[in-house]
């Protein structure tokens, strides 16, 4: 029988990646991280689309000559539509279209919300695979949302709890901001937060009904902490940081698994996953597992690859909608907002 092959091409932010997926089964997964917005302490839309422009070509060679294919055996190309910062879906989506017109295939449109839960359904070569079995919960934390989902199949998702203002990792990287770590300063609160001790510090954690979050509260004490401190002591974060750092990570993961075990208890739900890129953190990855223990959950945490942006994700999601036939006009744009 023919195989079903699927070139993934992911562009909604500032990573430029490109998969090849045969049978649900990875054969690569190229990633091209753009550095040109260290300097800036974010990611600059308009660089980040020059960038991608310049990356994507490249990538999706590098994608296809790894995966030991050539371009003929692709059967479909799936791609981000959204969300995301639109100069930079825009290329994706062009490069979709246009290769996808070249080779006289379908293209498959990809939420990259979907993206990140589906994550977990990626096969890997002489790898164990074991996905979440429906329904599960799955907790969303990236650097724009923080979502609890409840999946109920490959194609039916409900937000059942969500940020009302700022995401997990924006916390992360606003905090670390304060405290001169470079930007994103996710990864290096955490690096610190190893070395610190997590009770030195107390913030404020916020008081929500239902499943919603919130971390602007958070971010302000934080602000107004340090603020406080450094009038008495200007050296006060340098002598403090990694204490800073482990009080800092302990209090953003008690509000997120605080409404996560909720959700699971109010909903029966024992298959529990967390995705996306604060799904790296390694203070949350040990507080999952020691949930799981604690609740008998059935915890499904991401390798490190598939937590931030990649095109793994998109191709696997491309991959089941390919199956039930699900592509999409050439005439389609971008969406810079999207539900899942
Ligand atoms: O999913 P992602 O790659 O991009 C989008 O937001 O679309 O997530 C990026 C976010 C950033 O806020 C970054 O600081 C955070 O993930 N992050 C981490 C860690 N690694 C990445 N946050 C905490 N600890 C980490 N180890």
């Amino acid at each position: 029988m023919k195989k079903t092959i699927i070139l993934g091409i992911e562009t909604s932010c500032d990573d430029t990646s490109a998969a090849v997926l045969e049978d649900g089964v990875l054969l690569s997964n190229v990633i091209a991280s753009q550095s040109v917005h260290q300097e800036f302490g974010g990611v600059v839309p308009e660089l980040a689309s020059r960038a991608h422009q310049a990356n994507i070509i490249p990538v999706i060679n590098t994608a296809i000559n790894r995966a030991g294919i050539s371009k003929n055996d692709i059967s479909a190309v799936a791609f981000t539509r959204g969300p995301g910062l639109l100069g930079s879906l825009l290329v994706g989506t062009s490069f979709a279209k246009s290769f996808a017109l070249s080779q006289n295939i379908p293209i498959i449109e990809v939420n990259h919300l979907q993206a990140h839960v589906l994550a977990h359904f990626i096969a890997e070569k002489n790898e164990e695979f074991n996905p979440p079995k429906f329904p599960f919960l799955c907790l969303l934390v990236s650097g724009g949302n923080s979502q609890i989902i409840l999946a109920k199949n490959y194609d039916d998702f409900e937000v059942i709890g969500q940020t009302i203002d700022d995401a997990a990792g924006e916390a992360f990287d606003k905090c670390a901001k304060v405290m001169n770590l470079p930007y994103p300063g996710g990864p290096f609160v955490d690096k610190l937060a190893k070395e610190g001790n997590a009770d030195a510090f107390v913030f404020s954690k916020p008081n929500i009904a239902g499943f919603d979050y919130s971390f602007s509260g958070l971010k302000t004490s934080f602000l107004y902490f340090l603020r406080d401190r450094i009038k008495e002591n200007p050296d006060f974060i340098e002598q403090n940081k990694a204490d800073l750092c482990a009080s800092l990570q302990k209090t953003i993961i008690d509000i997120l698994m605080k409404k996560l075990i909720l959700a699971a208890q109010q909903l029966k739900i024992n298959q529990v996953a967390v995705a996306g890129g604060v799904s790296a953190n390694s203070g949350l990855r040990t507080a999952f597992l020691e949930m799981g223990e604690k609740f008998g959950w059935q915890v499904y945490i991401p390798k490190f690859a598939f937590t931030t942006d990649n095109a793994a994700m998109v191709a696997i999601t491309g991959h089941f909608k390919y199956l039930k036939g699900d592509f999409c006009d050439i005439s389609l744009t971008p969406f810079a907002r999207v539900e899942i």
